[in-house]
């Protein structure tokens, strides 16, 4: 689903945390189709060189990997070092790595806290931190796209470190868009619902039962499409959202509308429920 011209990221350089899997990928594909190079980093560095070779070979176009824990500061100021002069420059940045489990959060430990928030909060922060003062110093324009979540607004049981640390990116992304906008960085955020992907579905919807108990809650009643997600995040990219900086885009076929809406429950009233109802009420 192709819905720009061609060549609008036309020798753009774009870093992809976590740009060797699911969401990651496809965004990277669409920047690439968009005439973009790209860089992706994660911390399997083998699977990132193969998906950098597929990529550029499918494509025509350069895709460099780049081997970081996003945890660790240091690493990631050498990750970026590393595509700044590889490239010369970076134009943009999708923080994109994040890390999640469903869990009773009483039965969390301190390390699986700290896992979490060290991935999404911290390696998010560490990235835009290192690159914002790169294009500060060079007073060149950048722009930086977090993917959050719905539920960072809303929070949620059973996901409390990622709902947490999302709800942190998305306070970061609309301070920094306040902060840097004189320097002409933009920041957005997009918090998608539900899209299949090995990383979340593994380890978020583990099995049939569970996946079920969601289905109910989109009104538009599928998950996500890839490409559309990658549509989203191309335009958030381009110079054609030039006056758009700090906002969220929320993107989840209505699903955080329907469970910010008390009444939506009445979904399971059947027909025949609704004329006994409304029988009742004539006859008062
Ligand atoms: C309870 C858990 C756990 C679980 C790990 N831990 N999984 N605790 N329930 N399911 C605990 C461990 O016991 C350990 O604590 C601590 O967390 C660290 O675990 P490690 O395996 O050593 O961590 P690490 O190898 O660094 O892996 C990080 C990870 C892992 C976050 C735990 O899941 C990962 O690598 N994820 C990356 C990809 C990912 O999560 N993708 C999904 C993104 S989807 P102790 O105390 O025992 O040492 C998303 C939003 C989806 O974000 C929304 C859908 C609608
Ligand atoms: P995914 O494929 O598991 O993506 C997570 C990526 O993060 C992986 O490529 C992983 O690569 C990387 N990563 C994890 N820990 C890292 C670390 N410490 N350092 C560097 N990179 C790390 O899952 P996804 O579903 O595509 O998720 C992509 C983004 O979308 C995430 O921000 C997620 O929160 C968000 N999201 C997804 C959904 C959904 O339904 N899929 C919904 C809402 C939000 P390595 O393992 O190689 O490090």
């Amino acid at each position: 689903m192709q819905m720009f011209k061609d060549n609008v990221l036309k020798d753009k350089v774009i870093l992809v945390t976590g740009g060797g899997t699911g969401l990651g990928r496809s965004m990277v594909e669409r920047f690439l189709e968009l005439g973009a190079k790209v860089a992706i980093s994660s911390r399997r560095k083998e699977l990132l060189e193969s998906v950098a070779l597929e990529l550029s070979e499918k494509y025509g176009r350069e895709v460099y990997a780049v081997g970081v824990d996003v945890r660790d500061a240091a690493a990631v100021t050498a990750m970026i070092e590393e595509v700044w002069t590889h490239f010369g420059q970076i134009d943009g940045l999708v923080n994109n790595a994040a890390g999640n489990f469903i869990s009773p959060t009483e039965r969390l430990s301190p390390r699986a806290v700290d896992a979490v928030l060290g991935i999404v909060l911290h390696g998010t922060f560490y990235c835009t931190l290192e690159l914002g003062k790169r294009w500060i110093a060079a007073k060149i324009p950048g722009v930086v796209l977090n993917i959050a979540t719905t539920y960072a607004t809303s929070g949620s049981g059973y996901v409390v470190p990622s709902a947490a640390a999302k709800a942190g990116v998305v306070a970061m992304t609309k301070s920094l868009a306040a902060e840097w906008g004189k320097y002409q960085i933009r920041l957005n955020a997009i918090a998608p619902g539900p899209f299949p992907t090995e990383g979340a579905w593994t380890r978020l919807m583990p099995t049939p039962e569970i996946k079920e108990l969601f289905d109910k809650q989109i009104p538009l009643r599928r998950v996500g499409e890839h490409g559309e997600l990658a549509n989203l995040a191309a335009y958030l990219m381009t110079d054609y959202s030039g006056f758009v900086t700090g906002s969220v885009f929320t993107i989840d076929g209505g699903e955080s509308a329907w469970t910010g809406g008390e009444f939506n429950v009445l979904d399971e009233v059947t027909p025949q429920q609704w004329d006994a109802l409304e029988a009742m009420r004539k006859k008062g």
